[in-house]
């Protein structure tokens, strides 16, 4: 269809649904055994119920906010995901210009198919902030030489390292399709071999990722990489670990279960952020960047990221409210890549414009504003 006549992120998912390659639609939309995850992370919001406020003058609201010390125009951001490519040509290249004209960051994929070199030096964007995603190979020599690459880039700003993938999901509309095995993966320089278990990608293209990933490593890293670029883990999904990772000086954590495509069963984000108000509530009270701690520089910022499942705005303004910097959509962006730059600036336009429909509507002026008054998890609280 045109895309005029798109008006949410699931009209971008059943476009990509009819246009694209069976191959194509098997990857981006599967995850794994029997999609308990995916399906929870699509339904689980719409169990938290807002709290509006009314008569608050909200003519004049702003959605301005800041992630990971870069102005931004709203607190979205683009996960990272594999081979963007396989729905356009220009795959990460459009969507780095798109989220460049939106002024929202894209986290650049280990498994892009383009290089992160190629796509954060487009003309268009090479002043804008970029986020990388590493997955730790088990030849860190290969790490480190991909690191000292990425560190050359001066409008690569953080890092983000993924570390809930030490086993390859089993997904299995994905394993079904074969694989094309002509398609190589530009910065790992590897490509599929379809074998006895099936076709799936992220399978027979994640061999390299290290199971033996460890605390000590992701410590020497954080020196390595050097204190004036943030570093982060993705794929927490335990209030645990999120300590953990401030404890040891990280700048934050993404909670994430990678869109249910690792481990099913592992509960939706959302509720891991609720375990971090119950676990560790000083996490949100003495290191939320916008806290009055942070600012008064007593303590040091830890940013809270979250994705999955992530389809409307008011998903966006729930997951702000209870202590979110960054909420993060990964296949809304796949799909709309299938209409090149002007469908994921499109896609973009659509979330930040239902964001602001909810803030008016719940009586909230800006970002700063959002808190856990505005939301009733009364119904998820015990899960
Ligand atoms: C992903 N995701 C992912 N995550 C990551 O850290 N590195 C990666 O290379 C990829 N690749 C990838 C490919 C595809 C096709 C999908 C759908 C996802 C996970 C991604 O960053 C994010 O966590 C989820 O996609 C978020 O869930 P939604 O928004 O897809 O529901």
């Amino acid at each position: 269809p045109p895309l005029d006549g798109i008006i949410n992120a699931h009209d971008f998912e059943l476009a990509a649904k009819n246009s694209a390659t069976a191959k194509t639609w098997a990857f981006y939309s599967s995850a794994s055994n029997d999609l308990i995850t995916r399906d929870a992370n699509n339904s689980l919001y719409n169990r938290i119920f807002l709290r509006p406020r009314t008569m608050r003058k909200v003519m004049n609201i702003t959605t301005d906010t800041t992630l990971l010390g870069k102005p931004v125009s709203f607190p979205l951001f683009v996960s990272p995901a594999a081979m963007a490519r396989l729905i356009h040509p220009d795959g990460e290249l459009a969507i780095g210009r798109a989220c460049k004209t939106r002024n929202i960051i894209q986290s650049i994929s280990n498994n892009a198919s383009y290089a992160a070199a190629d796509i954060v030096s487009q003309p268009e964007v090479s002043s804008h902030p970029f986020i990388f995603q590493l997955y730790v190979d088990k030849r860190r020599e290969k790490t480190n030489a991909l690191l000292a690459q990425i560190k050359s880039h001066k409008n690569i700003t953080a890092i983000m390292v993924t570390v809930d993938a030490a086993a390859a999901g089993k997904r299995e509309a994905d394993e079904r399709v074969k694989a094309d095995e002509s398609i190589e993966n530009p910065m790992q320089k590897n490509k599929p071999k379809n074998d006895k278990k099936g076709g799936g990608y992220g399978r027979l293209m994640g061999g390299f990722i290290d199971p033996n990933l460890s605390w000590d490593y992701i410590s020497w890293l954080r020196g390595e990489i050097g204190y004036d670029m943030p570093m982060l883990t993705k794929g927490v999904m335990s209030a645990d670990d999120v300590k953990m990772a401030l404890d040891i000086g990280l700048d934050g954590c993404v909670l994430s279960n990678h869109g249910g495509r690792n481990l099913d069963t592992s509960p939706p984000a959302i509720l891991v952020l609720l375990e971090i108000h119950a676990r560790f509530p000083e996490i949100f009270r003495d290191h939320h960047p916008n806290s009055a701690s942070v600012k008064a520089g007593l303590t040091k910022p830890f940013s809270v990221l979250i994705d999955g499942g992530i389809r409307r705005g008011t998903d966006i303004l729930k997951c702000v409210c209870l202590g979110a910097v960054g909420v993060g959509i990964g296949r809304p962006v796949l799909y709309a890549t299938g209409y090149g730059q002007e469908g994921v600036e499109q896609l973009i336009d659509i979330f930040r414009d239902e964001l602001e429909v909810a803030m008016r509507n719940c009586g909230i002026t800006n970002i700063d504003q959002c808190g856990p008054e505005y939301v009733n998890t009364g119904d998820i609280d015990h899960m």
